[in-house]
């Protein structure tokens, strides 16, 4: 296993497993840290036979995880739930911190597919921005647009607000995102609003991961297995 720091308070890992390593874009896997607890993490990037993801420290698995050594135990199950379409033409990502871990993925599988692929990822600072270089890369004809809300790198706003200008200009064939609940419900106006197809990554309080203890449910719906990705047609 290999531990990258990314930011401040996001590392990357990358370890090895052959069964999560066949994920597509979307799919997430469950994650043991032994004696704290097991939880949901996307992956972020899977080939072979290894995987990444980043965990952003929050409470007590993820800072647990972020002061493993080397040598340490951890268990790996997945790959669970169901992945974003791979659609062509134009294609627009919108990332809130590491809801665009997934995103990122996506981009690279659709990097040669796409006429047209942007990208928009937000965070609260500079320091807190994910992967700026692999975006610019899979971005086709201009970087991403970074946006910030306290104005420390790129556009001093709300990762939305692009959003509008972008949809006027063309007519995208999809919208991705993940990331904050807030920022999501945003794009879904606006997707709605110019009659766009989007589908969202949710995340929800997950313990099975594989649909039998109903914690992660909206509705009708087990986020685990009939999501992560929900998809709204134009
Ligand atoms: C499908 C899916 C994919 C995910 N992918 C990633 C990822 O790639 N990287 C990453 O860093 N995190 C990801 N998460 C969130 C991650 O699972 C939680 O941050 C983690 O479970 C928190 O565990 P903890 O013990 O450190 O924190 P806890 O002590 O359990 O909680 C700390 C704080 O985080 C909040 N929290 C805990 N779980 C969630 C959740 N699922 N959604 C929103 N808030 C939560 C709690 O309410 C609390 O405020 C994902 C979640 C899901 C459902
Ligand atoms: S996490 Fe158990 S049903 Fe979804």
């Amino acid at each position: 296993m290999t531990v990258k720091d990314d930011t401040p308070t996001v590392k990357t890992f990358t370890l090895k497993d052959d069964l999560c390593a066949k994920a597509n874009p979307g799919q997430f896997l469950m994650l043991w840290i032994p004696g704290i607890d097991e939880i949901p993490l996307s992956i972020l990037n899977a080939n072979n036979g290894e995987i990444q993801f980043s965990v952003k420290a929050v409470g007590d698995a993820t800072r647990h995880l972020h002061n493993l050594k080397t040598g340490d135990l951890l268990g790996v199950r997945g790959p669970f739930g169901n992945n974003f379409t791979e659609t062509r033409g134009r294609v627009l990502l919108v990332g809130g911190g590491t809801g665009t871990a997934p995103l990122l993925f996506l981009a690279k599988r659709l990097a040669a597919k796409a006429d047209r692929l942007s990208f928009v990822v937000g965070a609260k600072t500079k320091n807190e921005l994910l992967y700026l270089n692999e975006l610019d890369a899979v971005c086709t004809d201009e970087s991403a647009v970074a946006t910030t809300e306290d104005g420390s790198y790129g556009l001093q706003c709300l990762a939305t607000e692009p959003l509008e200008k972008l949809v006027e200009k063309q007519k995208f064939n999809m919208i991705y995102t993940c990331g904050p609940e807030r920022m999501m419900r945003a794009i879904f106006d606006i997707a709605e609003k110019h009659g766009l197809a989007m589908e969202a990554s949710l995340e929800r309080l997950m313990r099975c991961g594989i649909g039998l203890c109903g914690s992660c449910m909206i509705g009708k719906y087990r986020v685990c297995r009939d999501g992560p990705v929900f998809t709204m047609a134009s």
